[in-house]
Parts: C-alpha cells; structure tokens; sequence
C-alpha cells in the first residue's frame, strides 16, 4: 500500500471519504436480518429520492460491478418476441450489443465514431423501420472517451414511437444532470463507486415501477441478473443472493454524504473540475479529443503531445500520486484519459495540472514540447 493516498484519475473506482472507507467496518452482520434490510431499504430509498424518482421508480441492488445492472437490464427488459435498438459510440456501447449477443436478444446496432454522439433522428428512423425493436439502449457518459449523448432526447423520439430507453448512466449518474423520470425511460443503470462516490462491489437499477412489474411471471434469460426477481425479492425486503454487506453499509454512508452535499452541488463541483483541468491541459499544450458540445464535465480525453508515450507519463505521474488512465483500444496509442470525479476539487485539478507540467519537464528528453 502507498503511504498516501493516491489522487485517482481513472473513472472510478474513484477517490473516497475517510467516512465511507471507514464505513466497511462494521459489525458482523447477517443477511437475513432485520438490520440488514433495514439498511437495504434505507439505500433503496435514498437512490431514489436523490434521483428525483422516487414516485414511479424503484431502486434494485446487485452485488457485482456496474456490469451486473448493465446485463440484468438488457438480458430482462426485451421479450422474447422483440428486439433491441443499441446506440454503439464507445466500448461501453459495444458491451451492450455483446450482452445481447450473448443471450441471444435480436437487436440491431447504430454506430458512430467514439467522437460522435448519437442523433436521435437514427433512432427515430430506425424505430419506424423495424417495428419490432421495443427497447432503446444507450450508454449516456461514454466513458471511452468522455463523450455524452443526448438521451433524453432519444428518450423524447423513443416515447414518441411508443417504444421503452434503457440508460447506462454508469459514469454519469449524480454527475451530470438526467431525469430519469423522463417519458420513455424505464430503467437507468449504475453503480456505487462512481459519481455516487462509494466503495465499488454494488451495481443498482433505477427501475419504473411499471415496467418492472410488467416483467413478473416472464420466463428470466439468467438466474443470477433476474431483474425482476431481485426487484420483488428487495420489495419483500428480502435478498435472492448474499449481497455485499460491507460495502452496502459504505454505500449507505455515501448516499448521505451525497445529500448533505446534493446533487446540483456534486455536478457543479465536477463541472468546476472539469473547467480548472482543461483550462490548465490546454495552456501546456495538450489537446481535448471530444468536440465542444459533445463532452461530459466528468472525464476528458486528451491527446498524447508528439513524441510523448503514455506509459512513461503515467508512471511520471504517479511518482507524484497521480493515477492517470489509458485510453481503451486503439486510443491508448495517441490519447490518455483524466477523469474528475469523487471527492476531489477545483484545487486538487490544479494540482493535477501542476504534475503535468512538472511530469512533462522531467520527460522532456526526446520531446518535442
Ligand atoms: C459507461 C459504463 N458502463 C458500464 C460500466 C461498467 O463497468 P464495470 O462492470 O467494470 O463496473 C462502466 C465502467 O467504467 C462504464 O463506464
């Protein structure tokens, strides 16, 4: 372990409070008791009224990685007589279409580049073209590259042709503005150890009511991600499987750390980040893959300066407890990534910016600055 804490840049898991850390030691607790589901429901609660949701919608936990609540969703929502619509501009877009490949689900793929956000015309052209795609799925932060897509107007052309959004809002959920209670969307995905600012091993859904009730008695793709199992389950308050006790409980602490601060707080203090590391990245010379308009105030791409590699940066970096990201794909080879989000602040980016230049100076043998 390093002696200090480490500045995390990558996407999440992202840096902590001491209080939420601190919150994994607890006593020993059983799964099946009433303090445990005490504290499920009291979680359930809190996601959604801090998702301003809490009338239509109901939050269902699963232990896993946000992937969990991505395939739980897909795997359940589409019946088996209808297919999927999925928006690809990212890898995240791509592990879509791969978890419907892989439980057989028809679906059809609109892609982009990894710049380009979705538009919405497509989906309207390609809902009125095959009606049998029931479901619309997108990714709304493209973690990939920081790139955001417009879903609630997919949501708008979706509800207009009766069709159903499902949102992996995995990055992006608390950090950035979303009504999930929008008309035509009915399930938002995420997960604890990103913008909610908790301790990573719990996935959740942000169901409809009705669309989650609507699945009852349907014949489930998986036993593990049955969404609608978990759901009724949690309802009777009860669990299917051993859930994660210990980082619910830091989840718990998270969730009233993000009220007292509040969501419209979290997503200016991030956008305020986001401001500071691109002002500072862009007077040391580095340039922002994603086109103004396009990018998220979470996480930025930025172009490797020539003749700079990214592994000696990173590890330049991290000399100075800065942990940057790789690009994913092909894009590790000309781009790195620099997320924002967690507890950190204004002042840490600048501190950020500061270990570029301070990074960049000590490399600077062989390069073209
Ligand atoms: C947009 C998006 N979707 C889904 C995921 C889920 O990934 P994991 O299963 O590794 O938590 C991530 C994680 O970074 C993400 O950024």
């Amino acid at each position: 372990m390093p002696e200090r804490e480490w500045i995390l840049l990558n996407p999440g898991p992202a840096n902590t409070t001491r209080s939420v850390r601190e919150a994994l030691v607890m006593p020993d607790l059983c799964h099946r008791e009433p303090e445990f589901f005490e504290m499920m429901r009291e979680c359930r609660q809190r996601l959604t009224r801090l998702a301003a949701c809490t009338e239509r919608f109901a939050a269902v936990l699963f232990t896993g990685s946000g992937t969990a609540a991505v395939e739980a969703v897909v795997c359940s929502a589409v019946a088996r007589d209808r297919a999927l619509l999925i928006v690809n501009n990212g890898v995240y877009g791509d592990r879509l279409a791969r978890i419907a490949r892989a439980h057989g689900i028809p679906s059809e793929v609109l892609s982009y580049d990894f710049t380009t956000p979705v538009a919405p015309t497509d989906v309207e052209a390609a809902l009125r073209a095959r009606p049998e795609l029931s479901h619309v799925a997108v990714v709304h932060h493209e973690t990939t590259t920081g790139l955001l897509n417009p879903v609630m107007d997919v949501a708008r052309v979706a509800a207009r042709a009766g069709r159903r959004v499902l949102i992996d809002a995995m990055s992006s959920l608390f950090g950035e503005r979303l009504d999930v209670d929008a008309d035509g969307v009915d399930f938002v995905m995420a997960s604890a150890n990103k913008c909610l600012q908790g301790i990573a091993g719990i996935a959740f859904v942000l169901g409809r009511r009705s669309a989650l009730d609507a699945l009852a008695g349907r014949l489930p793709r998986s036993v593990y991600l049955d969404l609608h199992g978990h759901y009724a389950t949690q309802e009777r308050d009860n669990t299917p499987f051993t859930p994660a006790v210990q980082v619910l409980h830091a989840m718990r602490q998270a969730l009233v750390e993000l009220e007292a601060e509040g969501v419209a707080s979290r997503i200016a203090r991030y956008a305020e980040n986001a401001r500071v590391l691109r002002h500072g990245m862009t007077a040391l010379g580095f340039e922002i893959l994603v086109p103004e308009g396009a990018r998220s105030n979470i996480l930025t791409t930025f172009r490797l300066l020539p003749g700079l590699a990214y592994d000696p940066l990173h590890d330049a970096m991290k000399r100075r407890g800065y942990v940057i990201y790789a690009g994913q794909g092909d894009i590790r080879t000309y781009a790195f990534r620099v997320s924002n989000m967690g507890t950190l602040t204004p002042r840490d980016m600048e501190g950020v910016v500061e270990a570029f230049r301070a990074s960049l100076a000590e490399l600077a043998v062989g390069v073209r600055l």
